[in-house]
């Protein structure tokens, strides 16, 4: 696939809506009434973010999901990430303020798909990106994020041949800071798909000086031209870090929210201007505030997904 680069610039800022005060009101006094937490991935939109108990990256979100005691986790995301919550607290409400919020990388791996690659690559572990429904997890051995999928394949003796799916570019990104060959599924995320070894190229040049950061679900000629590859929490921490001025980011766009509220003296540019998750962007204030009024919709699984696909996760954290 190939585009090419326009000059590219700092994203906009978006004013804050007039009506948001009354929503946010709202949603904290429901949440208190009914012993509620509110979850946000990094990648939602700037209010959902800013009315979130807390914010982070898949695996921070399952640990704070697994650990709270709230009766309520309104999970502010993508689908497998609400239903990663569920399983790892099956005795909580998991709601979500909208189903559709789905992951298209999740929806290419299926059960029946592990089945194929386990008969046709007997005695291999299979490692499963969390991006994946529940049904694929229940069928896995280890599960793992992409801040830790380097850390699962190095626990897995060497020579035990490793399936990994499905994303296709975090199992490449992971044979190459391994050095171990793995069996790679074809799963792609169509957003980080956009993003060109053109773009970063262009942004070198008009940036000189950026620190150019990204998604290890980016294509490899993306990773490879990168200065920091890594989950999106922890592009956060390198940027809090890095001592540079301007960033050029290589992800989904809702991730310079986060970077301009934690360093309002850097400028941050993306590194493509279409590299927007429209899953995750359906969530809004309105529809989490009826998830908490109406306590819907909620994530229920069947228990012995839950605890097949609790075993592939509880590894995934013992090992991280
Ligand atoms: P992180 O686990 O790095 O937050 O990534 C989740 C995701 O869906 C990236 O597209
Ligand atoms: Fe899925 Fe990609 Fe959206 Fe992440 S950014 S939720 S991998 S489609």
């Amino acid at each position: 696939m190939t585009n090419t680069p326009t000059v590219l610039v700092p994203l906009a800022h978006q004013e804050a809506d007039p009506s948001a005060a009354f929503l946010v009101e709202r949603i904290q006094s429901l949440k208190k009434e009914r012993n509620a937490i509110i979850l946000a991935h990094n990648y939602q939109i700037g209010e959902v973010q800013d009315v979130a108990d807390y914010i982070g990256d898949s695996l921070e979100l399952a640990r704070f999901a697994a650990r709270t005691d709230a009766d309520t986790i309104v999970f502010c995301g993508v689908h497998f990430m609400a239903e990663t919550a569920k399983i790892l607290n099956p005795g909580r409400h998991v709601v979500v303020p909208d189903l559709k919020a789905g992951c298209p990388m999740s929806d290419m791996i299926t059960p029946e798909e592990v089945d194929r690659l386990r008969e046709k690559h007997p005695g291999a572990v299979v490692v499963t990106y969390v991006n994946s429904p529940a049904s694929v997890k229940a069928k896995s051995d280890i599960c793992c994020t992409s801040a830790n999928a380097v850390r699962i394949v190095q626990s897995i003796p060497e020579g035990t041949p490793v399936i990994f799916i499905p994303d296709q570019f975090l199992g490449d990104y992971v044979q190459r800071a391994t050095g171990r060959s793995l069996i790679l599924f074809e799963g792609f995320c169509p957003t980080h798909m956009r993003i060109m070894a053109a773009d970063i190229d262009q942004a070198r040049h008009q940036y000189p000086e950026a620190l150019v950061i990204a998604h290890p679900e980016c294509q490899p000629d993306v990773a490879i031209k990168s200065d920091v590859v890594a989950s999106t929490s922890r592009m956060a921490s390198a940027v809090r870090e890095s001592a540079a001025r301007t960033v050029v980011v290589g992800t989904e766009l809702g991730m310079i929210h986060r970077l301009r509220k934690e360093n309002p003296e850097k400028e941050f540019i993306p590194a493509c201007s279409t590299c927007d998750c429209s899953n995750m962007k359906v969530n809004s204030l309105e529809k989490i505030l009826w998830a908490l009024e109406d306590l819907s919709p909620e994530i229920l699984l069947p228990e012995e997904i839950i605890r097949d696909a609790r075993t592939a996760l509880d590894r995934m954290l013992e090992n991280s």
